[in-house]
């Protein structure tokens, strides 16, 4: 069966990844909308609008179910079906975090993300929402060498320090995993890619030809883009 993927740029490629290890045999179209990136600062309305256009895009390339890769799309939209087809999102889980944590989690995440209903809902003692409207592109715009923004992470998470978990709640944070657990080791990261996978087992039955397929709808160097998805894509 084929799937069709929405993220602003690269970081639904982490789901991508996951659901392609997971299920090797589906199709998947990807759209990396970097004409519009960044999602996180646009409105509810904006990103309703803009999710169903890819939709009918994505339809028309053949998907038969759209995972929204993207926390800040995913929360400014409520439906399970949308343009006649079913849509998966991809949204953070702070209350699934705190009952397997005993201290404080943070979750970090765009700013329509953070002042989203389904986010808005949840608050607890031990939760801290954070809300940065800049990380995500910053992470465009080192990829696929992430590592240049250990300085940053250090300085963004160090109020942080005697926290248990971090939550990242927008796809493109999963890249700093690695740096995160580097500085601070005492941290658990925690992201909803795994609960995704599990989503799209019931879209999985039907065999493809194991195709993956990325479309970019900006206008900058998409030579050089493309290079940067498919060492992405190679981890
Ligand atoms: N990867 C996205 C998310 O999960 C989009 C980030 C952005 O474009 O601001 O929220």
């Amino acid at each position: 069966m084929s799937i069709g993927f929405i993220d602003s740029g690269i970081g639904g490629l982490t789901t991508l990844c996951d659901c392609i290890k997971a299920y090797p045999h589906n199709d998947y179209v990807y759209i990396a909308d970097t004409l519009y990136a960044p999602y996180g600062s646009k409105s509810k309305e904006f990103l309703t609008d803009r999710a169903n256009a890819l939709i009918d895009k994505l339809k028309r390339l053949g998907a038969k179910a759209v995972v929204f890769a993207c926390n800040s799309c995913s929360s400014a939209t409520a439906h399970t079906h949308m343009n006649g087809i079913p849509v998966i999102r991809v949204l953070p889980h702070p209350e699934e975090v705190l009952k397997q944590t005993k201290g404080k989690a943070l979750l970090l995440a765009t700013p329509v993300t953070i002042n989203s209903k389904v986010v808005k809902d949840v608050s607890h003692e031990r939760l801290t929402k954070a809300a940065n409207d800049c990380l995500a592109m910053m992470i465009e715009e080192c990829a696929p060498d992430f590592f240049r923004l250990k300085r940053y992470i250090k300085e963004l998470l160090a109020p942080y320090s005697d926290y248990e978990a971090v939550i990242a709640g927008c796809t493109h944070y999963i890249y700093l995993i690695g740096i995160i657990k580097e500085l601070f080791p005492q941290f658990k990261v925690c992201h909803s890619n795994g609960e995704t996978v599990e989503k799209l087992k019931e879209f999985s039955q039907e065999k493809g030809q194991g195709r993956v397929d990325i479309h970019i709808t900006g206008k900058g160097d998409k030579e050089k883009y493309y290079g940067i998805i498919d060492s992405l894509l190679s981890v």
